[in-house]
């Protein structure tokens, strides 16, 4: 819970603005994705953002009511969905059979395979394939899929872009080709025959493009985070929509591998789990406070979108609980109200006197 949620909410709005002004021209760059014919007719002004705790207090500004589709942040669905159907067979990380678990260094969807000709993680475009195979070969639906991200965010829509979809079927040559590298490498579930082993390797990627077609909003993206950020209930139901085992292999893939070869720089300046779409989607996972969702469609060379990860850079710079590896004292804790810190410091201090705890006294800091 977040003590003086109006404050946070106050923050987190200034920030959006003077992102939206950007006086200092410091945000107004990058590429509108194009690679995909559709997505490159989109307004590079477009800009919302959105915050919810993991008790679902919620916060949405700029265009939220813009729809875009989830493109690579649907990888994040996609693997909670099948480790969690994995998870309740009683072995999670048999995925893993399937997929690896270290970051490729390398672009989204290069065509390169680890040692044991896996791809290698399912935030990539080959590894995300191959979740999307394991998916059907359990026997889901799309509509299952849509009902798993509507129950984890009380999405009432998750709409296909139809068009879109389409498009991407058809000019998706470099998914096209990674289907086919890993169907000659024998990477995947492997069926009596090799005509069977390959339609379901055509209907993994066809339902790859589907999903990655899914249309969503800012509102949904930071409620399916705050679910993974509240260890796998949604904070407004209260309903379990994945196991604590998914929660942990899912935000930790987002820390390693979500913005792919520029996953270490933003470790290093953010530490935080996050994860991009080049529609300009990025979902931010902070476990145990909340998630941020941005869309605009501006991206860095790596592919992220460049506003997104200024609002996660300037309420870094207010807050001190969003980047998980280091806790700078000066900062404020959204966990805590303004005074609690002095408070608390203050009471430690009276209670170490009184004992004669000279070494606490001499650590406090004010
Ligand atoms: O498969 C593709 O190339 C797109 N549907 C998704 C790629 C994507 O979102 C990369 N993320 N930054």
């Amino acid at each position: 819970m977040i003590p003086q949620y109006t404050r946070f909410h106050k923050n987190f709005e200034k920030i959006f603005q003077e992102i939206k002004e950007d006086t200092k021209n410091e945000y107004s760059w990058g590429e509108v994705a194009d690679y995909i014919p559709s997505l490159g007719k989109a307004d590079p002004k477009w800009f919302a953002s959105a915050f919810c705790s993991a008790d679902g207090q919620f916060s949405q500004l700029g265009d939220f009511d813009g729809k875009f589709s989830m493109q690579s942040v649907s990888k994040v669905v996609a693997y909670a969905y099948v480790y969690n159907l994995y998870v309740k067979k009683g072995r999670g990380d048999d995925v893993h059979k399937y997929v690896g678990e270290e970051p490729s260094g390398v672009v989204f969807n290069a065509p390169v395979f680890d040692k044991l000709g896996r791809p290698h993680n399912p935030m990539v475009n080959a590894g995300a394939i191959m979740v999307s195979t394991l998916l059907v070969n359990e026997g889901k639906t799309i509509e299952d899929f849509q009902h798993f991200y509507m129950k984890a965010c009380n999405a009432k829509r998750a709409d296909i872009d139809l068009p879109l979809y389409k498009e991407e079927a058809l000019t998706g040559c470099t998914n096209h080709a990674l289907r086919s590298l890993m169907l000659s490498k024998g990477a995947y579930p492997q069926k009596e025959t090799f005509e069977a082993t390959k339609k379901l390797a055509d209907d993994g990627l066809d339902w790859y493009f589907v999903q990655c077609s899914m249309l969503v909003d800012v509102g949904g993206m930071a409620r399916f985070g705050a679910m993974l950020a509240n260890n796998g209930i949604n904070p407004s139901t209260g309903e379990r929509v994945v196991e604590p085992e998914t929660v942990k292999a899912t935000v930790t893939l987002m820390q390693t591998c979500g913005m792919y070869n520029g996953a270490g720089k933003f470790t290093k300046d953010h530490g935080v789990p996050t994860k991009s779409g080049v529609s300009g989607g990025l979902m931010t996972v902070i476990p145990g406070i909340g998630a941020f969702a941005t869309w605009s469609p501006p991206l860095n060379e790596e592919g992220n979108c460049v506003r997104g990860i200024g609002m996660i850079e300037k309420m870094s710079n207010i807050y001190n609980n969003i980047n998980l590896f280091h806790k700078d004292q000066k900062k404020r804790d959204m966990t805590r109200r303004a005074y609690q810190t002095l408070l608390m410091t203050v009471i430690v201090a009276c209670t170490s006197a009184a004992s004669g705890d000279l070494e606490t006294i001499s650590r406090l800091h004010v």
